[in-house]
């Protein structure tokens, strides 16, 4: 078992920066094996997005900022119109690697502003600028996690029995988590937290990655198959559902993991408030309603079989979509670093932003 400290730090190094690369755990093979995939190149990064060895909505920001520094780094003793060609190459296959999650072009968006404000320096002292908002955007992301977890903490009751779909946790974000952040903060105030983990099929994060972490640090976890989420609301085995978010439109509807959507039209039905973790960094102040946000089709291998193993009959049809839209009517609350957004809509929302 890793060690947890408690404080800034978690043990989980979802990225890391070592010497001159960016270093990622590989959340396809866990929990099975525990290792870490090195990247030194925007392409190379943009396929570690693309394959899920790196996924969560702001781990996916962080990587592809990185992706951008490590570039500029690559290019450094290019001549100036290649440098410029290669970088602008490098943000093009980052924003291509995955459509969902507003985080990547939130944090592609940062790290152009960084280059446009420094174009007229040195290419070793753009890499470096490149390099400081990447890392920024790393410890913003830990600091907006450990915000928003203690605003989260505050609303469930010690003893709580918490459903949670996909993975929001250490492993999808620079650390802490967003929805498993608002757990582990809870945890550290002393309440007795117990997580439900639906398995969320296709690709089981809830399975392999949230019943990880929270196994990791002795937080009691049940696995659930995601069919199962109706029959335990129904007998009163659940107090409240938490996730987390891959984009928030303006009037408060939420993209997040396939299967939301029906986990959050139960908990209406039995009266359990559903909350959505979200950092700033995931609401898409361009995006009026969630009816518009683009959703992944990923491969119908995922839903056909695991790994080598394939199951459904050979020649069906398949659908796989990755995401789902949560109508903002269905959300008890947005818990951000800023604070929690009760019924969320446009004009609360807007607020967050100073609007
Ligand atoms: O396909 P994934 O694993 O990238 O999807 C992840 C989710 O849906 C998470 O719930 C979301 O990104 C929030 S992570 C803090």
């Amino acid at each position: 078992m890793l060690g947890y400290a408690h404080g800034l730090n978690t043990a989980v190094e979802t990225l890391r920066w070592r010497e001159g690369s960016l270093e990622m755990i590989d959340q396809r093979v866990l929990p099975d094996r525990f290792e870490y995939l090195s990247y030194t190149s925007a392409t190379e990064v943009a396929e570690g997005i693309r394959s899920m060895v790196v996924r969560g909505a702001p781990a996916i920001g962080c990587a592809a900022a990185y992706g951008v520094a490590l570039e500029s780094a690559r290019l450094i003793h290019a001549c100036s119109e290649v440098f410029d060609a290669g970088m602008e190459t490098g943000f093009e296959v980052l924003a291509t690697s995955r459509p969902t999650a507003v985080n990547l072009f939130w944090a592609l968006n940062r790290m152009q502003t960084v280059w446009d404000a420094n174009r007229h320096r040195s290419k070793r002292e753009i890499a470096d600028c490149m390099l400081a908002e990447a890392h920024e955007i790393f410890s913003e992301d830990v600091r907006n996690n450990r915000a928003l977890g203690a605003y989260g903490a505050a609303l469930l009751s010690d003893g709580a029995r918490v459903l949670t779909h996909c993975n929001a946790g250490a492993l999808a974000t620079a650390g802490h988590g967003t929805a498993l952040g608002i757990i582990r903060s809870a945890v550290e105030t002393g309440k007795s937290i117990s997580v439900i983990a639906d398995e969320t099929r296709p690709f089981l994060q809830g399975a392999r990655l949230t019943a990880w972490e929270m196994v990791q640090e002795c937080i009691p976890v049940t696995l659930i198959a995601d069919n199962m989420a109706g029959h335990l609301m129904s007998c009163g085995e659940i107090d409240a559902v938490v996730v987390g978010a891959d984009r928030v439109a303006v009037n408060g509807d939420v993209a997040n993991k396939i299967g939301t959507y029906m986990v959050a039209v139960l908990a209406q039905r039995h009266n359990i408030p559903f909350y959505v973790a979200c950092p700033l960094s995931t609401i898409d102040p361009g995006m009026p309603e969630g009816a518009a946000i683009p959703i992944e089709e990923r491969s119908a291998m995922e839903v056909t079989g695991f790994r080598e193993c394939q199951w459904a009959a050979k020649g069906v049809q398949v659908r796989n979509p990755a995401f789902d839209i949560t109508p903002a009517g269905l959300v008890t609350a947005l818990i951000t670093e800023k604070g929690i957004v009760s019924w969320p809509n446009a004009e609360k929302i807007m607020r967050l932003f100073g609007v």
